[in-house]
């Protein structure tokens, strides 16, 4: 086609999807809403007083202990960073409203401390109430945000644990964003730990106001508890990304409440969730076993993964689970084969479920630090009960779809023990859309090609799909702009995709990639260029029925825009 003949086609498509489909004030996507301040970018660690020491035993002398094991332990050096004084350090407020710390427990005052945590290399955190009083009943920040923030700016806070005790009628959206506001206002960065125990759904408003929120309510010591917390925290793993976490609680390992069989399941699965891994025991009086697991240091590069994306359950018999966390590395899987029963269980991983070629992967034994050898298409480990074996899975070929957690599409094996009440779950389904019929596609050149990259010209003439050094079995390969949709019918909860423009193009064309459910935009990728490293897409996209993906040329021309749905598919409920 000529190329003017074409600009002015691409011009008057590209107005016409535009029109239809860009409209700015319905964004929701988390990612644009999510702060951006180079704050906790991956899920910060550290320590807090309250599982151990409650109300009743905190006070300086507490406090310092804490920081000294963390610093001589070899907690430090394995990425634990903030010591925080959970409730109890305030007793009352002072003429002018500032908030004044028990004098008899903190003599020396919060300055002092923080400097005596900041003098051993960490960071310093303190807890708060959005609310009139804290869980105690000691005084509450409602009404004194900009001062309380700016008294622990001063004090050296670097962290900020905010509850929502003694909270009726409040809204808790507009709160935490008063108290992000205040915070920011210091000029300090502070994390800010969000704690409505789920209430209010902090999943949605989270990202955009702090930089972890409590998912569930108080964990204790005790299994479970345990099993409750996860099972209500992973299902939120679509609205964790770097600098926003899903925060499932404190930890309770070496409390003594729980097996270390139960303990291991609770530091892996947390490494899975990338939860914040916050120290929960008295850390100058640590056994052997509870050191091992919390300076695990490969389990603890899972959960401090950069590229941040949470585990998804990829197979659930009704009783042992296989769970599966994308990397940083596209060639890499993080995996946990979680036994909740009470027997030992042979658990099964296959590379078909969790997104890798076929082909010898080299499988690491993250407990043991020690390597398993290659193997072709599967791996199996014999889990204790209550246990969980943690592996990191790599392929020697990129090949793999690089995004999440690929999932069952073979049909599951027969349980290995019988299905506990506990740990059932509905079926779910990870089907590609390349292999779902659209109810309408449509591309600029080519037809919307499926499982290869878009060669312009005529159906199947495209390359296998690569974006940068990546390359991909499965997606959509597209010319902008385009517009492919598919009726859902309401039955999936999310949708993962690798999104950007085509290797083949070098670093030629400019696209932006959108996602519609049900009309509404709910993901804009900005402008991507040819050359750039694929973008992943994790979406919310629960009760949609129809599901969009549109592709729009970014500048004047359509030139070279071969964009990429990368490993595109959906989480749904089995039919
Ligand atoms: C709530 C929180 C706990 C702890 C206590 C303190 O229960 O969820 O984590 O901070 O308050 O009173």
């Amino acid at each position: 086609m000529a190329r003017n003949a074409r600009i002015l086609l691409v011009a008057s498509l590209t107005l016409a999807l535009a029109t239809i489909c860009y409209i700015p004030s319905q964004l929701s996507s988390r990612s644009a809403l999510a702060l951006d301040d180079g704050v906790a970018r991956t899920p910060p660690m550290g320590w807090n007083s309250w599982n151990r020491f409650g109300c009743g035993g905190v006070d300086e002398w507490t406090i310092e202990r804490a920081a000294d094991a963390m610093a001589s332990s070899g907690m430090r050096e394995a990425g634990y960073q903030y010591v925080v004084i959970d409730d109890c350090w305030q007793i009352a407020r002072d003429a002018q409203g500032a908030i004044v710390p028990d004098p008899q427990r903190f003599p020396s005052g919060m300055a002092a401390l923080a400097s005596y945590v900041h003098a051993r290399g960490l960071k310093f955190g303190i807890y708060t109430d959005a609310g009139r009083k804290t869980c105690a009943g000691r005084p509450g920040s409602l009404g004194h945000e900009r001062q309380d923030a700016a008294t622990y700016a001063s004090w050296g806070v670097d962290y900020v644990k905010v509850d929502w005790c003694y909270s009726d009628g409040l809204d808790a959206a507009t709160q935490y964003g008063v108290f992000r506001d205040a915070l920011a206002a210091t000029g300090r960065p502070i994390v800010l730990s969000i704690c409505t125990w789920g209430e209010q759904s902090p999943w949605d408003w989270g990202p955009g106001a702090g930089h972890l929120w409590r998912t569930t309510g108080d964990i204790s010591d005790r299994w479970p508890v345990l099993l409750q917390i996860i099972r209500e925290n992973v299902v939120r793993a679509y609205a964790g990304g770097p600098g926003h976490w899903n925060d499932p609680d404190m930890l309770e390992i070496g409390n003594g409440g729980m097996t270390d069989a139960e303990y291991r399941t609770h530091f892996g699965l947390w490494a899975m969730m990338a939860a914040p891994l916050i120290a929960g025991n008295d850390l100058t009086r640590m056994s052997e076993a509870t050191r091992a697991i919390l300076l695990n240091r490969e389990v603890i590069a899972i959960d401090q993964d950069p590229r941040g994306t949470p585990a998804l359950i990829v197979r659930d018999d009704g009783g042992p689970q296989v769970w599966s966390r994308p990397l940083a590395d596209p060639r890499a899987r993080a995996v946990a084969l979680f036994n909740p029963t009470d027997r030992p269980a042979q658990i099964t991983v296959r590379w078909s479920e969790i997104g890798l070629a076929p082909g010898d992967a080299a499988v690491r034994d993250l407990w043991a630090y020690a390597d398993r050898g290659a193997a072709a298409d599967s791996y199996t480990a014999l889990v204790e009960p209550h246990g969980t074996a943690m592996l990191r899975i790599t392929s020697p070929d990129v090949s793999a779809a690089a995004v999440p957690p690929p999932g069952a599409a073979a049909a599951p094996e027969p349980p290995a023990s019988p299905p506990s009440d506990a740990t059932a779950s509905p079926a779910v389904v990870y089907p590609y859309l390349s292999d779902l019929a659209p109810t309408f596609a449509s591309s600029f050149f080519g037809p919307a090609e499926r499982d290869m990259s878009n060669g312009e010209a005529a159906a199947g003439d495209g390359r296998p799909i690569a974006i940068a050094g990546a390359s991909y079995a499965k997606g959509l390969g597209v010319h902008a702009p385009s517009d492919i949709r598919y009726d859902l019918g309401g039955r999936c909860t999310a949708f993962a995709a690798d999104v950007g423009l085509d290797a083949e193009v070098g670093a030629n064309g400019a696209a932006a990639f959108q996602v519609l459910a049900d009309g509404a935009l709910i993901y804009d990728s900005g402008v991507l260029t040819g050359g750039m490293p694929p973008v992943p897409v994790y979406l919310d996209i629960a009760g949609a029925r129809e599901l969009r993906l549109v592709v729009s040329p970014a500048g004047d021309s359509s030139d070279y825009t071969h964009a990429d749905w990368a490993g595109a598919r959906v989480a749904c409920a089995a039919q």
